[in-house]
């Protein structure tokens, strides 16, 4: 039998998840996982890039952890784990690092952004974070990464740099591919359509998966659309109402013709609270698994120690190679 491909893919565990993480990456994770071997981590480390509260992010990791459950993911099927369990992940960036060059990373948009953002502390971490990225996923020898578009210039990057680094010392990576879903790549902000919905932005512009209905409903009425009342899908002249459609889209696989059938002189009230129907009937069974399954921490701490330990395995076997091919002093004479 062929060895199954595989897969790698990763979530801040900052702040609330959104439904653009749910569309774009987590729902996809569960897609994928009978067909490839998959790897799903909370990417802990990432998270300190920019200033957090120790203790909130202690809890956020477990949050993220049990909403990865709740969506349905298998922990027998999947290794899910938490990056900074894992050692070889800071191990691989280091040597990367010594790979990557200073203008490559310079022209990382979302480095530029968080700079913007975050001027009082744009620090080496934020710069190389693009290179933790890429360890993450070429540790494992990764075929395919599932992620939404505002990622893609780091995969791009991950690929640059492990071409480089097989060119210079022969095959040592996997090239990985994205895996990118077909609608809802990009989900937008409520408020501001024409940018990414974002789990760093204010509550009212992105729905959380934890988010209860009357504050999806509350959230939705309050979606910024446009001064006309037709469902039409036009993301240059209409980005509000194309973002909702699009969502609507993703989420019950209508066709945006078919949405713009069923809604056609029934105004934005009423398409409004479709949309919000379809994300209360999506959430909720989710939000009802998460309840349980955060209460419970000693599953919980089971499927982290034991998804460390599976990913370390896996880990090793590149570490172990990429050490001797950069000629570092070997473990064993
Ligand atoms: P993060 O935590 O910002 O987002 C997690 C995943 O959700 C996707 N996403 C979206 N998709 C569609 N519409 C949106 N509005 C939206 N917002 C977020 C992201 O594309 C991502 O797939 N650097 C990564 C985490 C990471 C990673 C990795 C991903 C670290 N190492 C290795 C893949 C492979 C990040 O900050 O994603």
């Amino acid at each position: 039998m062929e060895a199954k491909k595989r897969i790698f893919s990763g979530i801040q565990p900052t702040g609330n998840l959104t439904l653009g993480n749910y569309i774009g990456a987590l729902r996809n994770f569960k897609l994928l996982e009978d067909e490839y071997d998959c790897l799903y981590a909370i990417v802990d480390s990432h998270a300190i890039t920019v200033r957090q509260d120790a203790a909130e992010l202690r809890k956020a990791c477990l949050r993220t952890m049990a909403i990865f459950l709740a969506s349905g993911l298998d922990p027998e099927k999947n290794i899910l784990f938490f990056q900074s369990h894992v050692h070889q992940h800071a191990e691989l960036a280091w040597i990367l690092d010594c790979y990557t060059y200073m203008g490559e990373l310079s022209r990382m948009t979302q480095f530029k952004d968080k700079s913007k953002k975050h001027a009082d502390n744009i620090n080496c971490g934020l710069f190389a974070y693009p290179v933790l990225m890429a360890a993450d996923i070429l540790l494992y020898q990764t075929d395919l990464v599932p992620i939404g578009v505002d990622q893609k210039q780091h995969l791009e990057l991950a690929r640059n740099i492990a071409e480089r680094f097989n060119s210079l010392y022969g095959g040592t990576f996997a090239v990985p591919d994205g895996y990118f879903p077909k609608v809802g790549a990009k989900v937008m902000s409520l408020q501001e359509p024409t940018r990414k919905m974002s789990k760093s932005d204010p509550e009212e512009t992105y729905i959380a998966i934890l988010d209860k209905p009357e504050v999806i409903r509350r959230k939705l009425r309050r979606a910024v659309t446009d001064s006309e009342a037709d469902v039409r899908f036009d993301p240059e002249l209409k980005p509000g109402v194309s973002n909702l459609m699009s969502i609507l889209s993703a989420l019950t696989g209508a066709s945006m013709d078919a949405i713009a059938a069923d809604f056609s002189g029934k105004g934005y009230g009423a398409f409004k609270d479709a949309v919000a129907d379809a994300f209360v009937a999506v959430l909720e069974p989710i939000q009802k698994r998460y309840d349980e399954i955060s209460a419970d921490k000693v599953y919980l701490e089971k499927v982290m120690l034991e998804g460390a330990e599976r990913a370390d395995r896996l880990a090793a076997p590149t570490m172990r190679k990429v050490r001797k091919k950069v000629g570092l002093a070997p473990t064993k004479l």
